[in-house]
C-alpha cells in the first residue's frame, strides 16, 4: 500500500498536508467464531486489504474526521465533550478511539483526519477495528503517548460503539506477520504464529450486511454466559467435550455445543497448519463443519451465506465458511481461484456478491 493518494486526499481536504499515514488490516477468521468471549480458540490472519488514516494535529482540542467514502466538511466535535452513545454512525470508531485512548491516560491532541479504507465495510472483515486501530496507532504517534492500543480499541468498541465484541479482531490487527496464521488463545491471551501455506484463500463479499450493535451479537454473547453459569464453570473454555453438555437443552445447548466444537475445530485445523505442507483437504472439511455449526446451533449463517459455501464447493474449493459474527457478509473459500469462486457464486446468487484473493499479511503501524 502507498500512503500517497490518501496524503495527498487529505491536502485536498485540508488544504495542508498531514503530519503523518497509519493503516490498520481487515481480518479473516480461518477458524474460530463467537469463541473469543469465551475464553476460547480462533485462528484468524490478517488480509492484504486495509483502513488508511492520515492525520494532522490541531490547536484547539478539536477533531475533524472525513472519509473518502462520504466527502462533505463534518462538524469539528471537541474532544473533552466525547461520551459514549453520543455519536452516530461510523465517526463513533474514531472519535471512540480517541475517547478510550483519553480513558486510558494517553495524551490525545486535537486533530484532523482523512480514513481510505479498502476493506469493505460492515461484511465481517473487522472493517471497524481496523478504523479504529489506525486512528488510535495515529493519536497515540502524534500525542506522544503510551497506552495499550489493543485494549483501547476494545473499549472503544464496547464502551463507547456500544457492542460488546471480544478480543479477535483487534488482537489479530495487532500482531499480525505477513504469511502467518494467529492461533490465539483469549483465555491466557498468548498468539501463537502459525505458516499459513494452503493455497489459494477467496473471500466473497455477500453483499449483505451486518451489524455488531444490533442486539443479536450481545443477546449470542448473554447465551453463552447463561449456558457456563448452568454448568458451574466461569467460561465454556472450561467445557472439554459435548458429553459434558448433558444437563443443556434447546438453544443454550445448541449455542455451547458450537462453542465447544469450535474450540475442538480449532486444534485440529492448528495441528494441520503446523505439518508443512498443511493437508487441504482435511482443513477444508474443518471450515465447512465451521459453517455447518455457525448455521445450525449458532444461527448466525444468512441463506446468500450457505449458498456461497455450496457454490465454493461446486467451484472446487476444499471447504469454505462464513466470516465474523454473522448476520451478513463475507466468506472464506480455501483452494480454489478466485475467478471460478465468483463465477459459481454469479451463477448461484446473481450479480451482486463479488469475490477476491486475500493473501496473509502484516500488522497495524505507521505507514509514511
Ligand atoms: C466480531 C467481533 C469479534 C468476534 C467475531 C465472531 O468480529 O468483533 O470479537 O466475536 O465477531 O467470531
Amino acid at each position: 500500500v502507498s500512503a500517497g493518494p490518501v496524503a495527498d486526499a487529505f491536502a485536498a481536504a485540508y488544504g495542508t498536508a498531514p503530519e503523518g499515514v497509519w493503516q490498520a488490516p481487515g481480518r479473516a477468521t480461518l477458524v474460530g467464531e463467537h469463541t473469543d468471549y469465551n475464553q476460547g480458540l480462533a485462528i484468524t490472519f490478517a488480509i492484504d486489504r486495509c483502513t488508511l488514516v492520515a492525520a494532522r494535529r490541531r490547536a484547539d482540542g478539536r477533531v475533524r474526521v472525513r472519509s473518502t467514502a462520504e466527502p462533505g466538511v463534518p462538524p469539528g466535535a471537541r474532544l473533552a465533550d466525547l461520551a459514549p452513545g453520543r455519536v452516530r454512525g461510523w465517526p463513533a470508531y474514531p472519535l471512540g478511539a480517541l475517547w478510550a485512548l483519553g480513558r486510558a491516560g494517553a495524551p490525545v491532541p486535537g486533530l484532523d483526519l482523512l480514513v481510505h479504507s479498502t476493506v469493505p465495510v460492515g461484511r465481517g472483515l473487522s472493517s471497524s477495528a481496523a478504523l479504529t486501530m489506525a486512528v488510535a496507532a495515529a493519536a497515540l504517534d502524534l500525542g506522544g503517548g503510551e497506552a495499550d492500543l489493543v485494549a483501547a480499541c476494545q473499549q472503544a468498541e464496547n464502551a463507547f460503539v456500544g457492542a460488546p465484541t471480544g478480543l479477535m479482531d483487534q488482537l489479530t490487527l495487532a500482531r499480525a506477520q505477513p504469511g502467518r496464521a494467529l492461533l490465539i488463545d483469549f483465555q491466557s491471551l498468548t498468539v501463537e504464529l502459525l505458516p499459513l501455506d494452503v493455497g489459494p484463500l477467496v473471500v466473497v463479499d455477500t453483499g449483505v450486511s451486518h451489524r455488531n450493535d444490533d442486539g443479536t451479537y450481545a443477546e449470542r454473547r448473554q447465551a453463552c454466559e447463561a449456558a457456563a453459569a448452568v454448568l458451574g464453570v466461569a467460561s465454556l473454555r472450561a467445557v472439554a467435550t459435548t458429553d459434558a453438555l448433558g444437563t443443556l437443552t434447546g438453544t443454550l445447548g445448541r449455542r455451547a455445543r458450537h462453542v465447544v466444537t469450535e474450540n475442538e475445530r480449532v486444534r485440529h485445523a492448528a495441528g494441520l497448519l503446523r505439518a508443512t505442507p498443511a493437508d487441504r483437504g482435511t482443513l477444508g472439511a474443518v471450515l465447512d463443519a465451521s459453517h455447518r455449526s455457525l448455521r445450525d446451533d449458532y444461527e448466525v449463517s444468512w441463506p446468500e451465506a450457505d449458498a456461497t459455501v455450496d457454490a465454493a464447493r461446486d467451484a472446487g474449493a476444499a471447504g469454505a465458511r462464513m466470516v465474523g459474527a454473522g448476520g451478513g457478509g463475507c466468506c472464506l473459500a480455501l483452494g480454489a481461484p478466485a475467478g471460478a469462486v465468483a463465477g459459481a457464486v454469479r451463477r448461484a446468487l446473481g450479480p451482486g456478491p463479488s469475490a477476491f484473493a486475500v493473501a496473509p499479511g502484516g500488522g497495524a503501524g505507521r505507514l509514511a
